[in-house]
């Protein structure tokens, strides 16, 4: 298997590179009556949140000031999360870009008073982009991602990265294209 190091696209040069475990992090929440929809069970967007929190939060850490969300996707949710739960989100770097990261989001629940295992319930990837205080882009440092497990997140994070940009410039296209043709919609 090639072990891909960050690249010119991929990484900041004249910025020292920092492992994935340096701002990996993990965000505990026990769930209550606030947190449910209209079914009792925990609202998705409730968990969306603290996605994006613990997201927002490595994100900080890794490029060493503030840090928007510019995209999140492939939000998955694959079991409930229910009033009791003890809910952690753990989220680390993925890949690094000049200005953005992925940050790959894992969600888990357990009841909060038992010892069993922790379901996976959901998980996510966000695209942050480190900015300054005039909330402009600045380059972030290259991850070093350090287990096998993080070299492949970076890698598949690349994959996303090509997909997310390949749509982004082929919907911009459509738009000239019907925009040049006379539609204004
Ligand atoms: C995100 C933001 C800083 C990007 O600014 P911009 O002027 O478009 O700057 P750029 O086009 O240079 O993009 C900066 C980086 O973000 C990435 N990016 C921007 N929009 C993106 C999107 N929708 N999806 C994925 N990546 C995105 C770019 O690819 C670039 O990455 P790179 O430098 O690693 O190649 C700007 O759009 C913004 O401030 N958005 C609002 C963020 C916010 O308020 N978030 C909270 C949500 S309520």
């Amino acid at each position: 298997m090639t072990d891909q190091a960050p690249t010119a696209e991929s990484g900041t040069a004249d910025i020292p590179g920092k492992p994935t475990s340096a701002s990996r992090t993990t965000l505990s929440h026990i769930m209550t009556h606030n947190d449910t929809n209209l079914l009792g069970t925990v609202h998705g967007g409730v968990i969306m949140k603290l996605v994006d929190d613990a997201a927002g939060a490595v994100a900080g850490r890794h490029s060493g000031g503030p840090a928007v969300t510019a995209s999140m996707d492939e939000m998955v949710f694959l079991e409930p999360v229910r009033v009791g739960d003890l809910v952690h989100v753990k989220a680390q770097v993925n890949w690094t870009g000049r200005t953005s990261m992925e940050i790959g989001v894992r969600v888990l629940a357990e009841r909060w008073n038992e010892s069993t295992p922790p379901t996976h319930v959901g998980s996510a990837y966000l695209v942050f982009a480190a900015v300054d205080a005039n909330g402009r882009p600045r380059p972030v440092p290259p991850v070093l991602p350090e287990t096998e497990q993080d070299k492949r997140r970076y890698q598949e994070a690349q994959i996303r990265r090509t997909h997310r940009l390949a749509r982004r410039r082929a919907i911009k296209e459509l738009r000239q294209k019907r925009a040049a043709e006379g539609y204004e919609d």
